[in-house]
């Protein structure tokens, strides 16, 4: 192969994705985060620190195509969320904004259920469904996180302007303006006391 053919130089490549499994086979990259990443996002801590103790489990899971994070690349990839609560609440990522705030980003939700949980620093807030076929359109300066509550992994393939990077701000500290609990096979979004 000619040497200026080669990915280092982002030549047009091919991404090759399992949409029945909703995998990506070839990433370039595996963000995990376990419960222990998740400190002080969950409503009950102490059944944090118990799901910890008892073996820490992936919460999500984030597979990429490494491309230049700058103006004019798009970055995508697959949110893997699994199934699964901490004190009835479904797990979830962390949530964030983008620290370029005036860039969106879609996800095309491909296998399992949930929400994404939105919201602007100016106190306004949304909540759309996920489902096999929806897309979400967050807009640009929506802080965004996604929630599983299917018995399977909520899976959504995603795309961003690469230059738009990760800004956590407030989220810790405040969450979302809701919570999503599932008890009894039942989900409920509850205003969340915190946010
Ligand atoms: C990128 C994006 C996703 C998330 C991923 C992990 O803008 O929205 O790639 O980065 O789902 O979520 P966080 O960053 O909230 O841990
Ligand atoms: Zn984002």
């Amino acid at each position: 192969m000619d040497k200026k053919s080669t990915k280092k130089d982002l030549r047009p490549f091919m991404a090759d994705f399992d949409l029945m499994y909703g995998i990506m086979r070839n990433p370039d990259s595996q963000l995990v985060r376990l419960a222990s990443s998740m400190r002080g996002h969950y409503a009950d801590e102490r059944a944090l620190e118990e799901l910890i103790a008892r073996g820490d489990p992936v919460h999500y899971e984030v597979f990429e195509k490494t491309v230049p994070q700058k103006k004019g690349h798009l970055q995508f990839g697959i949110s893997k969320t699994y199934p699964g609560t901490v004190g009835g609440e479904c797990f979830m990522t962390k949530g964030h904004y983008h620290a370029v705030a005036d860039t969106g980003e879609v996800y095309l939700c491909l296998r399992g259920e949930g929400y994404m949980l939105m919201k602007l620093s100016n106190g306004d807030s949304a909540v759309e469904r996920f489902l096999p076929g929806n897309m979400v359109y967050v807009p640009p300066f929506w802080g965004h996180r996604s929630v599983c509550t299917s018995d399977e992994p909520l899976i959504t393939f995603y795309v961003y302007p690469a230059e738009a990077g990760h800004n956590y701000g407030d989220i810790e500290k405040e969450g979302f303006p809701v919570r999503v609990f599932k008890r009894a096979g039942k989900v409920e979004i509850v205003p969340n006391k915190k946010g």
